[in-house]
């Protein structure tokens, strides 16, 4: 039975990355969330979905403003400056989002007035006095025993938490309660990876307090409707934000209309310090406005330098625009959905990273799909042989792995193990490597054998090609260079290449490179990386 139909139905698939705050330049916490938001998105488009993938910035609240004041400049344009360079990042790493959206964009603040209503409505909200610590870089308040003992909180370490005693307007968070844990036992992949749900459940579990969504003293964001004193807190303002970007543009900005397609969202994609916010806030805010919840929240881990933890309040982050100027888009996605396990924290180190991109996609990939070219030149004029998988004797090893594959790796990339989806693509690419070296077919063509050099061949440039398509959504232009080096005018970065990979299924399994194709010269398709000096941080 052909895998394609057991793990992939056409649908439309809608996700977000965390809108980023727009408090400093982008760094490779936040490159790291939309890498692998736009791998997911290219992987359900090439499967003929239809998708929507969002992201943005989140651009109120106090440590924006603060951010504008301490640069000398209004914070709308210290906004429109950060908003622009992560478009030009997203550029940069080739990711391709369908929707850009910034909480200071003109028709947020009508869906933002809309939802409040309607939960005000629920008697959901109630004004009270808040006391307690405040850390303006999480934009949250934190219990003493949360703090370490300098009074900051453990992710911004050289930021005191501030003490605040003001009245907030509150969030009725604890009715809903039994609701959120009726939610997490009845839809158990509500929340994953698994140790971010159980995180969740223990806090939940603790008795949840109402949560205060204003501030005074805060001029950037939006007003409460009818106590223009208190703003609206930067978390409700924003996590609408992803509703605010279903709505067309010029659409009139209504709750009825933003959620009339892509709504409910099948995936907000965050990082594990936002978790909270994901899995308990926004579903009981979703919950009072009587609106469907999103299908999952994926809190994914912490990437650390050469050991260390990096952040932009922290000011060690390695910076995303020399990395991706240094070595390119497809290197940089390679790394990070490889070299770390997807949910669990990884570590970047630039040695580690050129060695790794030059053993797999130099060495391995790169020098397989060559090395086999020039014999193809050289055995059999530079025409693909005329033979099929199906002539390809079962017992081959290189054809088994490749009949297996068809099976993991959309598996893989449907429970988000990227790193599987490599190592998977790596060992067929290994196996040729090795095939080759144990076949000789420089041997057996000058013994005149050449129905096996041909079947050689093609078993090794099948595999290349199928390697190639298990890797598009992660390193899109290696992958086209091995189509076009193979015959094909595919165009992975084409959005809607997914709908002829759709019809044409053959694809996604082993066994289709066609027959008597005349074939271009080979060219690098990955030129080895110069071992590093240092790179800016
Ligand atoms: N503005 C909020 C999100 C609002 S969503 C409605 C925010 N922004 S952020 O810019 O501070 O963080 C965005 C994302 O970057 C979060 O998912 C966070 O986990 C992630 N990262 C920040 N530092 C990181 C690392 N060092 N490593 C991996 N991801 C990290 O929070």
């Amino acid at each position: 039975m052909n895998s394609f139909n057991n793990s992939i139905s056409k649908t439309t698939f809608s996700l977000t990355t965390p809108l980023y705050y727009v408090n400093g330049l982008p760094h490779i916490g936040s490159a790291y969330t939309t890498m692998i938001a736009d791998v997911i998105a290219r992987w359900q488009r090439l499967c003929g979905n239809e998708v929507l993938f969002v992201t943005g910035t989140d651009e109120h609240g106090q440590k924006i403003q603060r951010t504008a004041e301490q640069g000398g400049i209004e914070p709308q344009i210290h906004c429109d400056r950060i908003a622009a360079s992560f478009r030009d990042l997203w550029e940069k790493l080739n990711i391709q989002y369908d929707r850009f959206s910034r909480t200071t964009a003109k028709n947020h603040d009508a869906i933002v007035k809309e939802f409040f209503e309607i939960v005000w409505t629920q008697n959901d909200i109630y004004l009270d006095q808040q006391q307690g610590w405040y850390c303006v870089a999480c934009e949250e308040f934190k219990e003493k025993r949360e703090l370490l003992e300098d009074g900051c909180c453990p992710t911004h370490t050289n930021l005191k938490a501030e003490w605040r005693d003001e009245q907030n307007y509150f969030f009725r968070l604890s009715r809903y309660q039994q609701a959120l844990e009726e939610l997490y036992q009845s839809n158990p992949d509500f929340i994953q990876p698994e140790t971010r749900r159980n995180e969740v459940l223990n806090f939940v579990k603790q008795g949840l307090q109402d949560f205060s969504i204003s501030r005074v003293n805060v001029s950037w964001g939006f007003p409460i409707p009818n106590d223009p004193n208190h703003t609206i807190y930067v978390w409700f303002d924003a996590l609408l934000g992803y509703i605010t970007a279903l709505l067309d543009e010029n659409e009139a900005p209504t709750l009825e209309n933003a959620l009339k397609k892509w709504y409910p969202f099948n995936l907000h994609l965050i990082g594990k310090d936002i978790l909270r916010f994901h899995a308990v806030y926004w579903p009981a805010m979703l919950m009072s406005a009587n609106l469907p919840l999103p299908q999952q929240v994926f809190g994914h881990g912490f990437l650390t330098k050469d050991g260390q933890k990096m952040g932009k309040t922290l000011g060690n982050t390695l910076d995303p625009f020399s990395l991706l100027d240094k070595y390119g888009s497809d290197a940089v996605r390679y790394y990070f959905l490889k070299e770390i396990e997807f949910g669990k924290d990884g570590d970047f180190n630039e040695t580690r990273f050129v060695n790794i991109l030059n053993a797999d996609l130099a060495n391995d990939l790169g020098n397989l799909l060559n090395r086999s070219l020039g014999m193809l030149n050289k055995y059999c004029g530079g025409v693909l042989p005329p033979i099929l998988g199906k002539n390809i004797p079962d017992e081959n090893n290189v054809k088994q792995i490749g009949e297996t594959l068809k099976y993991r790796f959309p598996e893989a990339y449907k429970i988000y193990k990227f790193h599987l989806v490599c190592e998977d693509a790596l060992i067929l690419v290994r196996n040729c490597n090795k095939f080759i070296d144990e076949t000789a077919p420089w041997s057996l063509y000058k013994k005149g054998e050449q129905k096996e050099v041909e079947k050689i061949l093609y078993t090794v440039l099948e595999s290349v090609r199928f390697s190639a398509f298990i890797l598009a959504p992660i390193i899109p232009n290696v992958s086209n260079k091995i189509y076009h080096q193979l015959g094909y005018n595919f165009d992975f970065n084409q959005k809607d290449l997914g709908v002829k990979t759709y019809i044409d299924r053959g694809h996604f399994e082993w066994g289709i490179l066609p027959l008597n194709q005349n074939l271009p010269k080979a060219s690098p398709v990955f030129v080895k990386l110069e071992p590093p000096i240092t790179i800016d941080s």
